[in-house]
């Protein structure tokens, strides 16, 4: 009994909910007077609507209080927003240290990043680290058995870094929120150009040219996320995406199914557990029922060796890769 009162109780507050903006949307026209809609707290004053018909007035300005200046922040919600800002100076130099030491790991907007860093906003640690007293033990003895290691720099220089992060703090709207600014655009071209051609030399040359089929590579595909997801993917053969053609006739799976009386042989089509669908020469295709093994089908995927290589890749071999393709203009 308990239950299906409690789902139905749920639902009504459900419904409840649905309701109430657009209950409060028909109470604000001006017919119904003033006083019975604001959706705000009890404590502001509902706007007065203007009369009807009367265009002279101004809108009323919803939940505004008119002496307060048009830009001026509220009240500092959170004690991290109360911090007295640093000299610009020594923001200068926390911000170029944090980028070149920790923003690899905690991210260039110190939200977390892809190594494994936390979110340096969000920390109670730095939330609740005052002078550096909570951040600094961090900084100098990393935290062992993570990869936070101990980062050898004088104590002056994690002050600036702390003082860095503490001023992204102050100046977040939200706790957590992101820092000021424009958005951070991540600049994934960090691996290292030379040591991708020699990768490139080694794993990829069997198939491809960097002056064949893959030059010009990245002047079709500049950005180099994109670049990145092509090249990792072999294409996909979808021909959508960035950058994405359909897959080369040549390089499309052929199959053989071998037959009791005939062997086929021809361009993959479908492969099920039930039917193997193959184009012939001719054209036309040939559907055959798959019963287990039997019959005996073979298939021959190009694309196949990127699947293998995918387990292989490090993520060096990838930064690496992706900057050296970038070069393919
Ligand atoms: C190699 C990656 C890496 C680098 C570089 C790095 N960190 Fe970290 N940091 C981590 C990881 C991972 C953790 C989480 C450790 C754990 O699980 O306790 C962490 C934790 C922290 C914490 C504790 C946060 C919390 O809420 O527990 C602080 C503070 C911190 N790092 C500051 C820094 C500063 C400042 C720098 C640069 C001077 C830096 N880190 C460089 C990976 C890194
Ligand atoms: C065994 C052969 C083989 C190897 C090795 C191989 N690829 Fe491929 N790759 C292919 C085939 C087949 C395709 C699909 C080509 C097509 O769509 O016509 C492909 C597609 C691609 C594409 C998309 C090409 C385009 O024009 O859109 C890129 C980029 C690529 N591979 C890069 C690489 C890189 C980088 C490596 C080495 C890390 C590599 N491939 C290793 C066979 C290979």
């Amino acid at each position: 009994m308990r239950g299906p009162t409690g789902i139905a109780l749920t639902l009504l507050a459900g419904v409840a909910l649905a309701a109430g903006p657009r209950v409060a949307a028909r109470q604000q026209q001006p017919s119904t007077g003033a006083g019975t809609a604001s959706p705000q707290p009890p404590a502001t004053q509902a706007p007065v609507p203007p009369p009807p018909g009367d265009l002279t007035q101004q809108p009323p300005q919803h939940g505004a209080q008119p002496a307060e200046p048009p830009n001026e922040r509220p009240p500092a919600p959170f004690p991290a927003h109360q911090r007295p800002q640093p000299a610009p100076a020594v923001l200068e130099r926390g911000k170029t240290m944090y980028l070149s030491l920790c923003s690899a790991c905690h991210g260039a907007d110190a939200r977390g990043g892809q190594l494994g860093g936390v979110n340096l906003l969000r920390s109670a640690v730095v939330l609740g680290d005052r002078d550096g007293e909570l951040v600094v033990p961090i900084v100098k003895n990393g935290r062992p058995g993570t990869a936070m290691a101990a980062i050898p720099m004088p104590d002056a220089d994690i002050m600036a870094v702390v003082a860095y992060i503490h001023s992204l703090q102050a100046q977040g709207d939200i706790q957590g929120g992101p820092p000021p600014g424009p958005p951070v655009v991540l600049n994934i071209l960090v691996g290292d150009a030379k040591a991708g051609a020699a990768y490139f030399g080694t794993t990829c040359a069997s198939c491809h040219s960097a002056t064949g089929d893959l030059a010009g590579l990245a002047g079709r595909v500049p950005d180099a996320k994109a670049l990145q997801n092509l090249w990792v993917s072999g294409g996909r053969a979808s021909g959508h995406g960035p950058g994405q053609r359909p897959r080369r006739a040549e390089n499309a799976a052929s199959v053989k199914v071998t037959l009791p009386d005939e062997v086929v042989q021809g361009r993959l089509v479908r492969l099920d557990d039930f039917l193997v669908i193959v184009l012939l020469e001719d054209g036309s295709t040939r559907t055959i029922r798959r019963n287990g093994d039997s019959p005996a089908v073979v298939v021959a995927d190009p694309l196949a060796r990127h699947n293998e290589l995918l387990a292989k890749y490090t993520d060096k071999d990838i930064h690496d890769v992706t900057a050296y393709l970038a070069t393919l203009k």
